[in-house]
């Protein structure tokens, strides 16, 4: 929102009153005197006007969690355990998630209350590469490489996927990598190859790997470093 919107609607004032509030130098953005009308604020920003407060910093959170299976990557669900409950942080509700895995699905998730961070997240999927270990039920074809890399037509979508890349790892086990989110991706060219996948983990996004020591169902917040990788 910009600056003098916010001042006007807090104080109930025209934006010509505003505006001069603004100019003359009696609106701090997080202890700052901005005098630029149209200065952008959001909700993660602290701003008063003389010594009121017209708009507290919210928390910004950046969050992975391991993803176990049999929870849903849903804000809320009216019968199974979603991803939020297993966050114990106050600010939980404000989280939304940068990525869906399906409910047998586990590994990394990402969640935040920023809708700017994952929207340039998501916006950026195609350049961002997940990557997922598969186990199926049956062995893999030897074309398996081919239609990844080709792509498959996906309906109702209307799309060709794009390029993939998957390395067989074992006769029933690969290692995969997308560069799209497309519903149930991984499942469903895996069974136009007349393969059941029977287990997919999501090992990192972007350059960021899931760590280690973070148990299914734990989470954490994102460190600076762990941003600037993705
Ligand atoms: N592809 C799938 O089929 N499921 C996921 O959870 C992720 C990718």
């Amino acid at each position: 929102m910009k600056l003098d919107r916010l001042i006007a609607k807090h104080r109930f004032l025209g934006r010509a009153e505003a505006h001069r509030c603004i100019t003359a130098g009696r609106v701090r953005v997080d202890g700052h005197v901005v005098t630029e009308n149209q200065h952008e604020v959001d909700r993660f920003m602290q701003v008063r006007l003389d010594e009121e407060t017209v708009q507290q910093a919210q928390r910004a959170l950046y969050l992975m969690l391991h993803k176990p299976a049999g929870v849903v990557s849903a804000t809320r669900d009216a019968d199974h355990v979603t991803v939020i409950d297993l966050i114990d942080d106050p600010d939980r509700e404000s989280l939304h998630i940068a990525g869906r895995l399906d409910r047998a699905s586990t590994g990394l998730l990402l969640l935040t209350n920023d809708g700017r961070w994952s929207k340039r997240l998501m916006d950026a999927a195609s350049k961002v590469p997940k990557t997922y270990l598969v186990v199926v039920d049956a062995d893999i074809p030897p074309d398996a490489v081919e239609r990844f890399a080709a792509g498959m037509e996906f309906q109702p979508e209307g799309i060709i996927t794009l390029p993939a890349e998957l390395s067989l790892l074992s006769p029933r086990q690969a290692r995969v990598v997308l560069h799209e989110g497309r519903h149930h991706q991984i499942k469903r060219m895996l069974g136009r190859l007349g393969c059941l996948v029977t287990s997919l983990h999501r090992e990192s996004i972007g350059g960021l790997s899931l760590p280690d020591e973070l148990e299914p169902g734990s989470w954490r917040a994102l460190t600076p470093e762990e941003m600037a990788l993705l």
